[in-house]
């Protein structure tokens, strides 16, 4: 009968371990009983970027990458982005099912109550210069926020960590809209908790003059999409950041601020941005040919093509496609479309991408409504950030109460020199020898 065990032989002892296999994954600490000698370290795991180690036991967010599927909890992505919002799905994510109407209204309620933020963070934000990228503002702004609530290094009470998740959720829009205000140099607008977790957003960052803003219920709509698909995506770059923080038991705002600044990375949230700068060089649909090859030849990178995990259109980009039409239906079309369709049609059919399975990831088209709705390209990872807190927290919190999970701390193979003796400065070899092998570490 099959056994759900792995054998393996070590061809430098002969020796023979059996290895037990649980969810289709070996526990790499199995590996370390394989041992040439007593005082070997034991056989570890070299695994680069973490692209096939499971860092962790997750219940929020399952990706079929090959089958191109995402569903939080359990919904498919796509009936949520059609039915729910984006409040609700924050619900579902962090806290597992989705709300009936009475735990619904007290959720929002719980959130709504928490978007005013601390008057100094306002004097903070008004501190850096006025040309500071958003995400800096908000990396620094989201660390900060640690200390006007120490009660939330009590990780382990689950009161505190519910109230440090209402109030991340809560403030992140109004961080958020204080950067960009800051940016413009324009007055703060407090939040109007009148209007929806969108149209408050909205309002925070466009009111002007007017007593009331009133959101255009189109776009109010399409950021409240754009923000579901992007309220969790399990094991990224950001939430292995926050996880792997969080993991030394930091409160959440400094761990949920290493997620920030994970997320900045043109190659993680920062590449719808480099999307945008992408198709603005390119110019016009009939360059497309002439940057297809410069990407197969290796001279940059086709932006917003490409996954780790999917190997098969991104969901998210499918429906993200059919909303950047019903937000030109209200702006006017955005001409990079053309060049971004162009990009998408050309590729597909190519067999460098074809063969490496590169598809439009998330970041292809949402670029692009942002551009349509008025945001300049600097905020676009910032409407990455804010609707991905509501992950980061549910992943922070599964971390905190998982008892598997200790600080995360990873093994190396050291490749560097053996053990040297310290030379005085007069006897250190010729200047060039040492330029040489110094110029090449940093
Ligand atoms: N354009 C051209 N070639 C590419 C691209 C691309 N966008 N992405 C991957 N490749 C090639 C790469 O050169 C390599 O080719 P070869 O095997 O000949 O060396 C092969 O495809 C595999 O690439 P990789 O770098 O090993 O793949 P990865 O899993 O490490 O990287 C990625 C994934 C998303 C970083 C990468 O596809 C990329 O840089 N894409 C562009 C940036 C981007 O759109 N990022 C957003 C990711 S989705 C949102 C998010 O999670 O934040």
């Amino acid at each position: 009968m099959a056994k759900n065990t792995l054998t393996i032989t070590d061809n430098r002892t002969g020796k023979q371990y059996e290895i037990p296999i649980e969810d289709n994954a070996i526990r790499t600490g199995d590996l370390r009983q394989i041992k040439t000698s007593a005082d070997d370290g034991g056989l570890m795991g070299y695994d680069p970027a973490l692209a096939n180690t499971a860092s962790c036991k997750s219940k929020i967010t399952y990706i079929d990458g090959d089958k191109g599927i995402l569903r939080y909890r359990g919904y498919p992505i796509e009936e949520l982005a059609e039915k729910s919002n984006y409040l609700e799905t924050a619900y579902l994510i962090v806290k597992g099912e989705l709300p009936d109407a009475k735990h619904f209204e007290a959720w929002r309620h719980n959130i709504t109550i928490h978007t005013m933020v601390h008057e100094n963070i306002k004097k903070f934000v008004d501190e850096f210069r006025y040309d500071a990228h958003p995400m800096g503002i908000l990396v620094g702004t989201i660390g900060a926020l640690s200390t006007f609530y120490p009660d939330a290094k009590d990780i382990m009470n689950l009161e505190s960590r519910r109230l440090q998740t209402r109030r991340l959720i809560g403030k992140l829009p109004t961080l958020a809209a204080f950067a960009y205000r800051h940016s413009r140099g324009l007055p703060y607008v407090y939040p109007d908790n009148d209007l929806s977790y969108c149209g408050n957003f909205l309002s925070m960052l466009f009111k002007m003059t007017e007593l009331q803003y009133k959101p255009d219920p189109v776009l109010e709509r399409a950021l409240d999409v754009l923000f579901i698909l992007h309220a969790d995506h399990e094991q990224n770059c950001s939430t292995n950041a926050v996880r792997s923080v969080a993991s030394s038991q930091v409160d959440p705002y400094s761990a949920i601020a290493a997620g920030v600044a994970a997320l900045y990375g043109p190659l993680h949230g920062g590449a719808n941005e480099a999307v945008i700068r992408m198709l603005l060089e390119i110019g016009s649909v009939d360059r497309v040919p002439e940057y297809i090859k410069k990407f197969k030849a290796g001279e940059g990178r086709l932006m917003g093509f490409g996954h780790r995990v999917y190997k098969n259109y991104d969901p998210r980009a499918k429906i993200i496609k059919k909303v950047a039409y019903q937000v030109f239906e209200v702006t006017g079309k955005n001409p990079l479309i053309d060049i971004a369709l162009e990009l998408e049609r050309i590729a597909l059919q190519d067999d460098y991408f074809v063969s490496r399975k590169l598809y439009p990831n998330v970041d292809f088209y949402s670029g692009i409504i942002y551009q349509a709705m008025g945001f300049p390209m600097t905020m676009f990872p910032v409407l990455f950030a804010i609707p991905r807190t509501s992950g980061w927290m549910a992943q922070w919190a599964e971390l905190v109460r998982d008892p598997e999970q200790r600080i995360a701390r990873p093994r190396q193979i050291y490749t560097g020199e053996a053990t040297r003796a310290y030379v005085p400065i007069p006897q250190r070899p010729e200047p060039s020898m040492r330029e040489e092998a110094v110029a090449e570490t940093i």
